[in-house]
């Protein structure tokens, strides 16, 4: 029913649990009544199904559901297991997941357990079973959600039965410990392995640092094991539900490899989206600086590249803020539109609000939902309301594709080894802010593109220009793909410091920039990170300069099937080569010897000629963040404005507003928060 690429659907999040059973009727009618055809439930509610241990009792539930096949309303299942009862963790500490000190953590909050404990898994595994055997077949379910945010809250898992699954994961990865000793480098320090039982997961060590490889392999262990905790719940769950509910989970969390988990357990993952955390008022904000809640783009484009189709399973429709953290306002008049349409711009056709009420009680008195405490009519049901008639005006668009001829390229084992690696950290934080920020400023929409074993020719071929700043982990695989993306006429743009460690994260022994060499035509005799003294580094670029940051590889050619066509300005590096440039079948590959700034991307974006490639339509401040989807030949653009103030935008071909049904052209003037959904003509 959802995500069929037919309708924009919106829906919302209930906790029956939480009011009254009276309640249950009119909210589910005044739902229906703001054009909510879906409510999301359950996804804590263990203890009403399962109150003591092998007591099931489902009618809490079967009540619930009896009322929304009533009402015509659809249900999405949650699985109960990201809050083990009390009566859980009291039995089988063993089920709680620890610090890296081994304190536990106890029930109270949620989240608190571990993927690895037998019983744990055994317990939940069972109520997953026992949900799906009973409610499988219920009409009004339309699909399921495991779990609630694998890895929200705690992305790291320290438990006894961490260590020993952790013991295992290494022992099968590695087969001797003479291969362990060798993979992860043991001869430095005396770290060397003699016995399986010495091999931990990484615990507190003196000065805090832990040998890099065994981290590694680390993360690697927890993607592992919080993806199999998901297959098994999907595994069972298949076994029960209708055909054609589908299964999923939400959120994007770290240490976890979301795209092997959709691809191995889920229909399509969904994407909690709460822009709000732009406007928080205390240290939780992560600071977004100029970008603020426009940031959010960026974790869309990234559910994107996991599932083309995608939802939102929670969206902000209220102020965020728990009683023990966060403070943030209320979104003000437009912002809940904005936000829902920033979701659907970058190709959400499932909008489901978080949550339909305000809870009472609990840590999250502060989150608010559609409705507040009394659940009077508001300002924010009324602008649902409006919501749900654009989207009915806009329906065809579902189904259609988010447009972008530019990618990034990701993979897991960079992302993570430049979590554990200062060096290697500091760089990627500086490119991708800086890469995003440009992209988005320059109105050029991006994908990203998950670079793992399953990628084909085919699946790059369609970007013109692919960019891949800091790849420090390099196979010689990976670079045998880029090579034919480049022979069949891409342009690959490379960053500094590529390909100088193997899989294991060790540093390679060849001339760097190892097994890119060849392929980019590049030799790198010297380099060094940028010194703090060291006035501002430009890059000259063929005339144009550019400014580099954090570190500076100094390029040489290896023959002559690669130019120098860029040096470096400053310090002792002065004239030596910081871009070359390669020509490889159809295309080019460059290699660049820094990190991208603000002005270094959009060089690189005016001259390989991909910069806003939809300013032939309309002038749009740099305010506005600009989105195409295209279905066959019909394309839709979005124009979305982040700032209080109005915004101009000029339309240079006609265009059809698809709210109003007017033609667009000339100058149109965007409100405060305003969005432009128009039909190219
Ligand atoms: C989400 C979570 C919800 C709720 C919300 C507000 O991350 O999935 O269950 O906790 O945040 O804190």
């Amino acid at each position: 029913m959802i995500l069929r690429g037919d309708r924009l659907i919106l829906g919302t999040c209930y906790y029956p649990e939480h009011w009254t059973e009276t309640m249950w009727r009119d909210d589910l009618k005044r739902m229906k009544d703001t054009g909510i055809e879906v409510v999301r439930i359950a996804e804590f509610a263990w203890n009403k199904i399962e109150p003591r241990e092998g007591n099931f009792n489902y009618d809490f539930f079967d009540r619930f559901l009896d009322i929304a096949e009533e009402e015509n309303m659809k249900v999405i299942m949650g699985t109960p297991t990201a809050t083990p009862p009390a009566w859980l963790t009291e039995k089988y500490p063993e089920a709680l997941n620890a610090d890296k000190d081994g304190n536990l953590f106890y029930h109270g909050a949620r989240r608190h357990y571990n993927y690895n404990s037998p019983v744990y898994q055994e317990l939940s595994a069972r109520i997953v079973e026992k949900m799906a055997e009973h409610y499988g077949k219920r009409p009004c379910i339309i699909g399921w959600q495991i779990d609630n945010e694998v890895n929200c809250e705690n992305d790291e898992f320290y438990s006894e039965s961490d260590h020993q699954a952790f013991r295992k994961f290494v022992q099968d990865k590695y087969g001797s410990l003479e291969a362990l000793n060798e993979a992860w480098g043991t001869v430095f320090w005396n770290q060397t392995y003699t016995d399986w039982k010495e091999i931990h997961a990484p615990r507190k060590t003196c000065s805090d640092s832990t040998n890099p490889h065994e981290v590694l392999d680390y993360f690697r262990f927890v993607s592992y094991s919080a993806r199999s905790f998901v297959k098994r719940q999907s595994d069972i769950i298949k076994k029960y539900k209708k055909q054609g509910d589908f299964i999923t989970t939400n959120g994007l969390f770290g240490n976890l490899d979301s795209h092997r988990m959709n691809r191995e357990s889920l229909d399509f993952i969904t994407y909690d989206s709460y822009p709000n955390f732009a406007y928080c008022l205390d240290a939780y904000s992560d600071k977004p600086g100029n970008m603020k809640d426009r940031k959010w783009s960026r974790n869309l484009s990234m559910t994107r590249s996991i599932s083309p189709v995608f939802g939102i399973m929670e969206q902000q429709s209220g102020a965020n803020g728990w009683n023990t953290r966060m403070e943030a306002p209320t979104p003000r008049p437009g912002q809940i539109t904005l936000w829902t349409m920033q979701s659907v711009a970058h190709g959400a056709d499932y909008i489901s609000y978080f949550r339909w009420r305000t809870c009472t009680v609990g840590t999250e008195i502060y989150w608010h939902g559609i409705l507040d405490y009394s659940g009077r009519d508001n300002r924010r049901i009324r602008e649902i309301r409006e919501i749900h008639k654009k989207f009915e005006k806009m329906k065809k668009i579902a189904g259609s594709h988010y447009e972008a001829k530019v990618g990034m390229i990701k993979d897991y084992d960079n992302t993570w080894d430049s979590q554990l690696d200062v060096w290697h950290g500091r760089l990627e934080k500086q490119s991708q802010k800086a890469f995003f920020e440009t992209a988005q400023l320059t109105h050029t929409p991006f994908d990203y593109v998950n670079l793992d074993e399953t990628v084909t020719e085919d699946d790059l071929k369609g970007y013109k220009v692919l960019f891949y700043p800091h790849a420090a982990i390099m196979t010689q695989e990976q670079t045998e793909l880029l090579k034919k993306y480049v022979e069949n006429g891409g342009v690959l743009v490379l960053g500094c410091r590529n390909a100088y460690k193997n899989i294991n994260g060790k540093c390679v022994m060849e001339n760097l920039p190892g097994v890119l060499a060849d392929f980019a035509g590049v030799d790198i005799p010297e380099y060094t990170a940028i010194a703090p003294d060291t006035e501002k580094v430009i890059v000259n670029w063929e005339g144009t300069e550019m400014e580099a940051a954090v570190f500076a590889e100094q390029l040489d050619t290896l023959d002559d099937t690669s130019q120098i066509v860029g040096t470096y300005g400053s310090d002792y590096y002065k004239g030596t080569g910081a871009l070359t440039r390669k020509a490889v079948g159809k295309g080019e590959v460059y290699y660049y010897g820094s990190a991208y700034t603000a002005d270094s991307v959009r060089v690189f974006l005016e001259k390989l000629d991909v910069i806003e490639p939809f300013g032939n339509l309309a002038e749009v401040p740099e305010t506005c963040e600009i989105a195409m989807r295209t279905k066959n030949e019909e394309k839709y653009l979005f124009i979305l404005n982040y700032e209080k103030t109005p915004a101009s935008v000029k339309f240079l071909k006609p265009m059809k507003d698809l709210w109003t049904d007017n033609t667009l052209i000339g100058e149109v003037e965007l409100e405060p928060y305003g969005v432009l959904v128009a039909e190219v003509l």
